[in-house]
This record gives C-alpha cells, structure tokens and sequence, in this order.
C-alpha cells in the first residue's frame, strides 16, 4: 500500500502521518502516563470550577469544538457552549457574563472571526485558552494559555493531522478538568492516558484497509449527487466533519446531521443518487453509547426497508450492521470517547477519493485558503 514516496498528494501524505503527530501531541502533555504538572499548572489559569466554557472556532475546528462539548459535559460534568467563532465575534450586547472561560480552536491560530473572538474575549475579561498548530500563531501569543499541537505543518487546505490532534489535545484537556473535579479518579486516569495512547497504533494498522476500501467506495459512489452524514451524541461531530471533507475537498454536496433528525426532513432527500453514511460503532463498555447504538440499528433497518443505500461505519465483527448496510467501513474496538480519532480518518480518505474521482485539485479546492484571514 502507499509508503512514504508514494504520495501523490499532501492530503494523502498528511492523513498518512497521523500516528505519528498524535503521538507527538500526546508526548508534549505526558509524562510517565501522567499529565505534566506544568501543563497542569498552566491550565488551572485557565479554567474556572464555577462557570461555563464558551467555545468558539471555525469549519473544522468547530466541530472539534462539538465533540469537546460532548467530552467536557459527559467526563467533567462541566457546562459548555458551541459558537461559531463569525457569530461570536459580531455578537455585540452588554458581554458574556456566563463563561469566565473561553477556548478558541485553530490550526492556524490566525483565523480573522477565531482571532476577533478570542480580543472579544479578552476585552471583556474572560480567561482564555487557544489550541492551535502554530506556536509562534497570533492566537497562540495573545491567549492567557497557549495549548500547541505537534501536527508539523499542515499543507494541504482540508485538514486532516490538525483535527486528530486537536481531538487529542481536547481529550487531554478534559482528563485535567475531570481529574481536578474530583470526577475522574487516579486508577481511572491511567486506563484513560493507557487508551488514548493506543489510538496512534490502532490508527496504523487501519490505514491501508481503509485506503483500499475508501478507494473502491470512491469509484463505487461517484455519481452522488448529495451526501447525508449522519452520527449520534460525540460521533455527530465526525459526522459534520465528514461532510464537509466531502463537500471542500471533491465539491460533492454533503450535511451533517444528527441521526435522529433525519426523519425530520432530510430523509425526503434520500434517494439512489443521495445515499448516507451512516456512523454505528458502539463501544459495548459504556450503557449509553450502547443506547445509542440501538437508535441506530433501528434506524438502519428502517432504512434498508426504505431501499437507501448506505455506507456504514461499524465495529469490526459486527455482522448486525454489516447486513442492514450497503457497504460497511470497520472500525477497531475503542472507548466511546476515543472512537471518533478512528471514525474520521477513513472519512477523510474517502473525501480524498472521491476528490480524485472528481478531478479536483484536492491539496488547493478552489475558492479557499489555508487560513481565512480578512484583508
Ligand atoms: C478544514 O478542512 C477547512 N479547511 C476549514 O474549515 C478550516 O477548518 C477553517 O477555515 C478554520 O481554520 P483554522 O482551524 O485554521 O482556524
């Protein structure tokens, strides 16, 4: 499969190098399996135990923002609100009086709407936090608390090793709010950190599976006119951001919805050339994700009955899924809450194919930059 000279496109190659920059991310906030006291330190700057996290990003950023959401709501009991940061910024009022904390999520650190929040923030007093790719980055230098990434330089306009590591960084983060919550304890923090270490390799031994099967599926759905993605819970944070991979990187329409709105309007969208992907892992240790799941089943039974086709992300072995889908993408066993550094890597290799299908310049789709600075 591809080695390291093989890569026809920086998309491709950055995808590639995953592994390896999550564990260059993860090493800059761990030591011996334990977060770093001045990492700690730094981060207690940042947080308040009383108040809400108001988090504000852009495209793909925001969605890593979501899926910190679900993360610091479920493991950390804290309350956190979503914003895109061009919202955010042009909000005006008399100021946000409910979140002493405020993190912006970038790659570049230099997004003009993801900056503007960020001095929003400051003027009005909150405390802020900037997780970005670039240490040297406007955001990085002007937030309270700097949080880098060790992605390395991300080239290609969809971003791939910038996500992952932010889903890293974010999961990092809220193993320190949960533990100085009281709601994680020590023993569980090292299955955590035991966990979060073992996504680099499971990710390695995926990639050239996926790559194969991402590029028969490219060929395969080609002539979709519109994709629906759909995931519950944290996974409906990779369902938006497998949208809009698609979407940026092949200019094939896709959404991103939460599953259970289908039946709220979309569905009437389905049709053979609007077919779905559909998000069905399940990590069996965890009762919710459990529920989830069979929403989920119920919903793929419904769909075959309707005739959809379907591509479906499921756990390896589960044959249940396999015979409700069209085409079944597996995924290796993992906890609910690290499932999504999985799910989005053949996601994002599929947005690959299908740009290569198309005949699209997917290192530079047209229309859009790096980094959306205003002029
Ligand atoms: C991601 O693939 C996109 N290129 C885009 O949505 C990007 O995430 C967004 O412009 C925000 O950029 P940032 O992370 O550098 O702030």
């Amino acid at each position: 499969m591809a080695t390291t000279a093989q890569f026809e496109h920086e998309m491709l190659r950055e995808i590639y190098e995953q592994p390896e920059a999550l564990r260059r991310t993860i090493e800059l906030y761990l030591a011996a399996d334990r977060l770093k006291p001045d990492f700690a330190a730094r981060l207690a700057a940042w947080s308040s135990p009383e108040g809400e996290i108001l988090i504000a990003a852009s495209g793909s950023s925001r969605h890593s923002g979501l899926y910190a959401e679900i993360l610091l709501e479920d493991l950390c009991g804290l309350a956190v609100d979503v914003e895109y940061a061009s919202e955010y910024s042009c909000r005006g009022g008399s100021g946000d009086q409910r979140h002493p904390s405020v993190l912006v999520l970038s790659q570049s650190g230099e997004t003009s709407d993801t900056l503007a929040s960020l001095e929003e923030a400051r003027r009005r007093g909150q405390k802020t936090l900037a997780i970005t790719n670039a240490v040297a980055s406007t955001m990085a230098h002007e937030a309270d608390v700097s949080m880098p990434l060790a992605a390395g330089v991300e080239r290609a306009v969809p971003a791939t090793k910038s996500f992952t590591c932010q889903l890293a960084a974010l999961y990092l983060l809220a193993l320190y709010e949960g533990a100085q919550l009281g709601r994680i304890e020590v023993a569980e923090l090292a299955a955590h950190v035991a966990r979060l270490h073992a996504i680099a390799a499971a990710l390695e031994a995926q990639l050239d599976g996926w790559h194969e099967q991402t590029a028969r599926l490219a060929q395969n759905y080609r002539d979709a006119a519109t994709f629906l993605y759909l995931g519950r819970g944290i996974h409906y944070a990779i369902a938006r951001e497998g949208a809009l991979k698609l979407k940026e990187a092949s200019y094939v329409h896709a959404e991103g919805y939460p599953s259970g709105e289908l039946k709220h309007g979309p569905n009437a969208l389905v049709s053979e050339r609007v077919p779905l992907v559909v998000l069905a892992t399940v990590d069996h240790a965890l009762d919710a994700s459990v529920m989830r799941y069979e929403k989920t089943l119920q919903l793929l039974r419904d769909l075959k009955a309707q005739g959809a086709r379907v591509i479906a992300l499921a756990n390896s072995g589960d044959a249940e899924v396999g015979a409700l889908s069209s085409d079944c993408i597996r995924v290796e066993a993992a906890s609910e809450y690290l499932l999504p550094l999985l799910e989005v890597v053949p996601l994002q290799l599929f947005a690959y194919f299908m740009a290569l299908r198309h005949g699209v310049d997917v290192d530079r789709p047209r229309n859009l930059s790096k980094a959306v600075v205003e002029k």
